[in-house]
């Protein structure tokens, strides 16, 4: 599945310039600069199919990529402080909510939080967008090269305890790091699964 290559579909800046559906689609959303275009890189194993960025705002438009008919990686514009005018920050939130609430074939949505950071007020407002719309999701951590090893446990619990309640919410959490590498097997897992369903 992830060892075909990624190829880059499109851009799509608003809702009514999404590509044509094809098979399923997983998207990468979270907070500007949590990590989402270095995880699409990380797991397709290419290092500059998407764009990444120290400064938050980078990735401004939905991404669409593709390694097989089934599967589509959407790499989306982050939400909550961005590098970016103000009108366009506006702008792609909308797009990312109305993506996110209305694509039919978005089979799971990997909401990335920083594992030093955990859940804040702007992800629990896209979790309840997911809720609302029931769209499956699964919390995806990011940069756990950056915490202590012995500190990450207590991070996942404290994420897993925060989304028990939570009706369209995976209820494992999966830790990774796009520079170590850690987690991606089991990243790559959980969507063989899901496509096999
Ligand atoms: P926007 O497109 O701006 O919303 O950001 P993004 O979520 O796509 O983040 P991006 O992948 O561009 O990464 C932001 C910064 O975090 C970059 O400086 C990355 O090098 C860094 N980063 C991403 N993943 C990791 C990780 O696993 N570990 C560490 N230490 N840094 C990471
Ligand atoms: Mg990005």
């Amino acid at each position: 599945l992830f060892a075909a290559p990624w190829d880059f579909i499109s851009a799509a800046p608003t809702i009514e310039t999404l590509p044509p559906m094809q098979g399923m689609e997983i998207a990468l959303a979270g907070r500007s600069n949590v990590g989402k275009s270095s995880l699409v890189n990380a797991l397709t194993g290419r290092k500059a199919l998407a764009r990444t960025s120290v400064t938050p705002g980078r990735t401004q438009e939905l991404i669409f990529f593709r390694a097989s008919p089934e599967l589509t990686l959407v790499d989306m514009p982050g939400y909550g402080f961005a590098k970016a005018p103000k009108e366009k920050v506006e702008a792609w939130t909308h797009t990312i909510r109305a993506y996110l609430r209305g694509r039919v074939n978005l089979a799971r949505v990997f909401v990335l939080i920083d594992s030093r950071h955990g859940i804040k007020p702007v992800d629990e407002e896209i979790l309840d967008l997911l809720d609302k719309a029931a769209v499956s999701y699964a919390i995806v951590l990011t940069k756990a090269d950056q915490v202590k090893p012995t500190a990450l446990p207590h991070v996942i619990a404290g994420v897993e305890d925060k989304i028990r309640k939570r009706p369209a919410a995976f209820p494992v959490v999966f830790p990774t790091s796009s520079n170590t590498g850690a987690g991606l097997a089991e990243l790559r897992g959980a969507v063989a699964r899901l496509m096999a369903e």
